[in-house]
């Protein structure tokens, strides 16, 4: 791995003020793993107090609006995360993308918004196992990626900064227990790097490619070690320290 690995709790609809004693533990552990780079992404709710009960780790929302402010009953946009504290956000997770029929389009202009906004982002891309079945899988992720990254003003120097990542999560690995082969992921990863190269130059070899989909104690080591993987996207064991710290102590371990 040639950058610093990244580990990122995504907590989805999930979480409360009881649990930032969950959080709080992961910061003590972020804090003895200073060459991983942590961090959560808790519901908008809890990402203010979040933001005050951490020190060692990053704080994320899980999705923004593209617009900076107005009409849009529920929604929050970069501007209102970075004012809560959050210093990046996820966008294009498959369960948006899915529930809320976000395009590739919507996105991309979500993720503008938060370079413009000077936050931190993850773009989210990854096929269905009927994609994969039929043999579709790295096209469609290709496509995801040319559509859905960053293109605005001041995209190069976030590229640049390290301030951009992708994650690939195979829908059909999310929430189900089942894991992508290594060696699927190492050929998904190579492809996301090259389209990387071709949106944005050689630049494009410092955004992290981060890998996302039932990854757990069991198998993040695995997983990390594995050519071109940047780090991991985790959800369902990242709800508590118990499961989460041993993934950011497999990713300390690895050859970071
Ligand atoms: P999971 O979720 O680790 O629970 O599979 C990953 C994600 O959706 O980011």
């Amino acid at each position: 791995m040639p950058h610093r690995p990244y580990i990122v709790g995504n907590w989805k609809m999930n979480g409360n003020r009881a649990m930032l004693a969950e959080a709080r533990a992961i910061d003590r552990a972020a804090g003895r793993y200073p060459d991983v780079q942590v961090a959560l992404a808790p519901p908008f709710t809890l990402i203010g107090a979040l933001r005050e009960a951490v020190t060692a780790m990053g704080v994320g929302g899980q999705d923004c609006h593209a617009h900076a402010k107005g009409a849009h009953t529920g929604d929050v946009s970069a501007a209102m995360l970075v004012d809560s504290g959050a210093d990046f956000v996820i966008v294009g997770h498959s369960e948006r993308r899915k529930d809320h029929g976000e395009s590739d389009g919507v996105v991309q202009a979500k993720a503008d918004a938060a370079l413009a906004n000077g936050l931190g982002v993850i773009v989210c891309v990854g096929e269905t196992l009927d994609e994969r079945d039929a043999g579709k899988a790295v096209s469609i992720v290709a496509g995801q990626v040319d559509a859905s990254m960053p293109v605005g003003e001041g995209t190069s120097d976030a590229v640049a900064l390290g301030k951009v990542a992708v994650a690939y999560e195979p829908v059909w690995a999310i929430g189900t227990g089942r894991v992508a082969a290594v060696s699927d992921v190492i050929e998904m990863h190579a492809a996301i790097r090259a389209r990387l190269i071709a949106l944005y130059g050689e630049a494009g070899e410092k955004v992290r490619i981060l890998y996302g989909g039932s990854v757990n104690a069991g198998n993040a080591a695995e997983l990390l070690a594995a050519q071109g993987v940047g780090g991991a996207l985790v959800g369902g064991a990242s709800l508590t320290a118990d499961a989460f710290l041993p993934i950011i102590a497999a990713a300390g371990n690895g050859e970071a």
